[in-house]
C-alpha cells in the first residue's frame, strides 16, 4: 500500500501522486495525438509519467492502474475524484475501456520506448472488434515487457456459483498450458519466447488463486499424459502461488514466484526430446544429463535478459529448484548457500505434482496422502518442513482427487478441501461406489466434517486412501 485508505498526511500524499500519475498519463497521450514524438511538449510529458510511476514503483514495486465502475484504483488506494479531474479520469478510463483493458499494470524498469508504443496504442481509436486483443499483439510486436495489460474481468466475489468459478478455472488453466507449450516447444526450437504471454499467464493465474483458489487448484487433476510437462508447468505454477499465498506473500512476490514456477523445467527443453519424455529407467549417464537441467534453465533466461526482462528471483527458481535445504541435490552448490523461499516453495509444488503423476519413467503414481507423508517425514527428500506443513494445511492431507476408502465401505473421491479451518482428515468426497461396490450414479456429495446429531461423531470417516488405477476410475471425471 502506498498509504492507509483513510486521512493522513501519508493519504494525502499517495492520493496526490496516483492522481498525478494520471494526469501525467492522460497529457502524454494527448501529447502524442497532437505533435510528433520529438516534439518537446511529448517528451516532457513522457518524462513526467516515467518519473511518477518510477516513485510509486519504488514505493509500492509497481503500479497497477484500474477502474471498477466509476472508481479509479492505483495499487490499492481508490482516488478521490474532485469535479475539476473527472473529465481526465474518465478521459483515461474509457482509452483503457474502450481497448477491453480492465488494468494497467507498470512494473520498475519500463523504458520511455515501451511507454510510447503504450500510450500511443491507447491513444488511438479501437478496432469494432478484439480490441483487446489487437492491442495486446501490437504491444507484443513493440516488445513491450515491463507494462502489461489485462483484459477487463466481470465483477469477480468471492465465493462464485460453483459451475461459473469452475468454468473460469478451467478456462484459465487451459490458457495458461497453451503458453507453456509456446514457450517450452519456442525454446526447444531455438525461437525462445514471448515473455510477455508467459507474464500474462501468469498474471491470471495468480487473480485466479485469489479469488477462486479451490476450483484452480482442482484443475491440477487434469493431468494429460500427452501434455504431461505443460500441464506439470502450470500445476506446479497453481501450487507455488497458493502457497505463497498462504505464507503471506505480496501480490507482486506471487506473481514473480508463479513467473519461475511456470519456467522451472526450462532447461529441459534444451535437452533431447527422447530424453526427457523416456519411459523407463535412466541410464546413468542419461541422470547426469538430465541433472544439467537447473543450469541450463537459468542460461536460457539469462539469454533472454535484456529481451524479456525475467525477475532475478523467477530466474534463480530454474537453478535452484532441485537443491535441497542440506545442501545435497543438483546442482551441487559451490560454497554454503542459502537457498531462496521462493526456490523451497517451488521445490515442494514440483514434488508433489511430479509424484503424483503417471508419467514416462514412472508407472505407479503414489497416491497423493502418501506424497505428503513422504514429504514431511523423510528428511532425504530435503524439503523445507515449514513449507511442507504449509502445504499440507494447505491441501488437507487427502488433497483433492485422492481416492478414499470411508469406514462405510464405500469408495469416494475428495474433490474440495475440509470446510472447517484447521481441519485437515475431513474433507469434502463424492461417493461413487456403495458399500457393495456398486457404482452410484449420480455420485453423492458428502461434506465429512457432517456429524451425526444422534451421536455428535462423524457420519463418515476416511479409513484409508487407494490407487484410482485399482478400480479404473478416472479421477478427473468426478471432479472437473
Ligand atoms: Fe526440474
Ligand atoms: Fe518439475
Amino acid at each position: 500500500m502506498i498509504a492507509p485508505p483513510i486521512g493522513g498526511d501519508a493519504d494525502r500524499g499517495a492520493q496526490t501522486l496516483g492522481r498525478d500519475f494520471l494526469f501525467a498519463v492522460h497529457g502524454a497521450m494527448r501529447a502524442l495525438k497532437l505533435y510528433p514524438l520529438e516534439n518537446r511538449a511529448v517528451q516532457n510529458a513522457l518524462g513526467e509519467v516515467e518519473d511518477l510511476s518510477g516513485r510509486i514503483c519504488s514505493a509500492e514495486g509497481s503500479v497497477l492502474l484500474r477502474y471498477v465502475g466509476d472508481f479509479c484504483f492505483v495499487n490499492d488506494l481508490r482516488l478521490r475524484i474532485e469535479l475539476a479531474s473527472f473529465a481526465t479520469f474518465g478521459a483515461v478510463g474509457a482509452a483503457l475501456a474502450g481497448h477491453g483493458i480492465g488494468q494497467l499494470e507498470v512494473e520498475p524498469g519500463a523504458t520511455r520506448e515501451e511507454w510510447v508504443a503504450t500510450l500511443t496504442a491507447l491513444q488511438q481509436d479501437p478496432p469494432a472488434e478484439n480490441a483487446f486483443e489487437r492491442i495486446s499483439e501490437r504491444l507484443d510486436r513493440s516488445r513491450v515487457t515491463n507494462i502489461h495489460v489485462s483484459p477487463e474481468l466481470p465483477e469477480q466475489p468471492e465465493v462464485l456459483p460453483d459451475d461459473q468459478s469452475r468454468a473460469m478455472a478451467k478456462k484459465t488453466y487451459a490458457e495458461s498450458v497453451a503458453v507453456a507449450r509456446e514457450a517450452l516447444t519456442g525454446v526447444r526450437m531455438g525461437k525462445g519466447m514471448s515473455v510477455r504471454r508467459v507474464k500474462r499467464a501468469v498474471q491470471q493465474v495468480v487473480d485466479q488463486v485469489l479469488h477462486n483458489e479451490s476450483s484452480m487448484i482442482s484443475m491440477t487433476v487434469l493431468r494429460d499424459y500427452d501434455q504431461y510437462t505443460f500441464a506439470h508447468s502450470v500445476n506446479v505454477c497453481i501450487f507455488a502461488i497458493a502457497l505463497g499465498k498462504k505464507l503471506g506473500l505480496s501480490r507482486m512476490e506471487l506473481y514473480e514466484l508463479g513467473m519461475g514456477a511456470l519456467v522451472h523445467d526450462l532447461g529441459k527443453a534444451r535437452m533431447p526430446i527422447e530424453l526427457t519424455n523416456k519411459t523407463g529407467q535412466l541410464a546413468d549417464p542419461e541422470w547426469e544429463l538430465i541433472k544439467e537441467h537447473p543450469t541450463e534453465g537459468l542460461l536460457t533466461l539469462m539469454e533472454m535478459r535484456g529481451l524479456g526482462d525475467f525477475p532475478l528471483r523467477a530466474m534463480l527458481i530454474a537453478y535452484e529448484h532441485h537443491m535441497k535445504v542440506d545442501q545435497t541435490g543438483y546442482p551441487p552448490p559451490i560454497r554454503p548457500r542459502e537457498i531462496s523461499m521462493f526456490s523451497k516453495i517451488v521445490a515442494v509444488a514440483d514434488s508433489f505434482d511430479a509424484a503424483t503423476t503417471r508419467r514416462s519413467y514412472q508407472s505407479e503414481p503414489w497416491t497423493p496422502a502418501m506424497v505428503l507423508k513422504e514429504m514431511r517425514d523423510n528428511v532425504k527428500r530435503g524439503m523445507d518442513p515449514v513449507i511442507v506443513k504449509s502445504f499440507i494445511n494447505l491441501t488437507g492431507i487427502y488433497p483433492v482427487g485422492s481416492v478414499v476408502i470411508l469406514d462405510s465401505y464405500e469408495l469416494a473421491v475428495v474433490v474440495a478441501p475440509s470446510t472447517l479451518a484447521e481441519v485437515y482428515h475431513q474433507p469434502v468426497v463424492k461417493i461413487i461406489y456403495d458399500e457393495l461396490g456398486i457404482p452410484l450414479s449420480p455420485p453423492r456429495m458428502l461434506d465429512l466434517t457432517e456429524v451425526d446429531p444422534a451421536t455428535g461423531a462423524p457420519v463418515r470417516t476416511i479409513v484409508k486412501t487407494t490407487d484410482p488405477e485399482t478400480y479404473g476410475i478416472r479421477v478427473r471425471d468426478y471432479i472437473v
